[in-house]
């Protein structure tokens, strides 16, 4: 499976700090925000990834995380030349995707939780081995600005609406997708919405509509994050640090997920992680490098 990740738009609701700067480089707490749906690609394994981003912006990313060689992974860029939709990350990724499955997950959103890694296993399983799409549902307080599914008391899904005025359920759909290859094609058929937009919205209801659309609840030991608005990112910020500095772990350390996962090896960590010794994350990582994995 490959994936995308979306990082474009133009930040609007991040305005002014997102006049100069795109959004998704912009610091969660010690890391660049794209670090964190990084992370999520390399511990699902997707190796093959394609970041999107507007033409004022994706140099920053290339800059920033080169050809993935330091990570064992590839990286290739592509420009969106405006945000027409969420739908649009594959039709600017037809030629990137080919004939493989593939994931998409937004520049913005950040992800934790225990049993992660389960979660991303059973989905990429899932699509290849019955094809479709899943998705996740989160339960919020307010859904409204969201896409939201509503379940009937079996689970079964019954509907998926973007942003609206009457939300079914408290469910949520946040910025992480899986789909077979069909949704190339789904994603060229999609009619724009009333703001005008090709929605990832109408991509879950075609599959929906075919009986294959699976929405995996996350259970309260999630913890989710648009980090697209001032509060969301100072929430994501406070919520990092806060596990960080009391298990001493870090979050999406991604250098660190290369190494466990086997993308690179222990001296290539070190070597990262002498290069960045004068920060604390350059120490973690040496830290990681001599520890071993066993
Ligand atoms: O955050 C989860 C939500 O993301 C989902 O629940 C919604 O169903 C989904 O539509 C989306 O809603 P948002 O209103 O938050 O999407 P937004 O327009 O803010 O775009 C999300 C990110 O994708 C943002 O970082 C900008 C980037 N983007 C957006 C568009 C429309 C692009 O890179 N290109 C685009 O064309």
């Amino acid at each position: 499976m490959k994936g995308i990740i979306l990082s474009g738009g133009k930040g609007t609701r991040l305005y002014p700090l997102t006049r100069v700067l795109s959004k998704q480089i912009l610091p969660v707490y010690d890391k660049p925000m794209i670090y964190y749906p990084l992370s999520m690609f390399l511990l699902a394994g997707i190796k093959e990834i394609l970041i999107i981003s507007s033409m004022d912006h994706i140099e920053f990313y290339r800059n920033q995380l080169g050809t993935g060689e330091m990570l064992g992974i590839s990286l290739t860029y592509k420009v969106q030349k405006e945000p027409r939709g969420l739908a649009d990350a594959f039709i600017i990724g037809e030629e990137f995707i080919g004939d493989s499955d593939v994931a998409l997950i937004l520049g913005d959103n950040i992800f934790y939780g225990s049993n992660m890694s389960q979660f991303l296993d059973e989905a990429q399983r899932q699509i290849s081995d019955v094809g479709g799409a899943t998705v996740f549902g989160y339960y919020v307080r307010n859904p409204k600005p969201f896409g939201v599914v509503e379940f009937d008391k079996d689970g079964k899904v019954l509907s998926i609406e973007e942003k609206p005025e009457n939300p079914k359920s408290n469910y949520i759909v946040p910025g992480l997708y899986f789909y077979d290859n069909r949704v190339v094609k789904f994603a060229q058929e999609v009619e724009p919405s009333a703001r005008g937009e090709i929605e990832i919205t109408s991509i879950n209801q075609r599959y929906l509509e075919l009986g294959e659309l699976r929405v995996k609840r996350f259970g309260r030991g999630v913890a989710w994050f648009d980090a697209g608005t001032a509060t969301g990112l100072l929430e994501a910020s406070n919520f990092i640090a806060a596990i960080q500095n009391q298990q001493g772990f870090y979050i999406a350390a991604i250098e660190e997920i290369a190494y466990r996962k086997g993308f690179i090896t222990k001296d290539q960590l070190m070597e990262i992680g002498k290069e960045l010794s004068k920060s604390d994350y350059g120490r973690y990582l040496l830290e990681i490098a001599e520890e071993g994995l066993d």
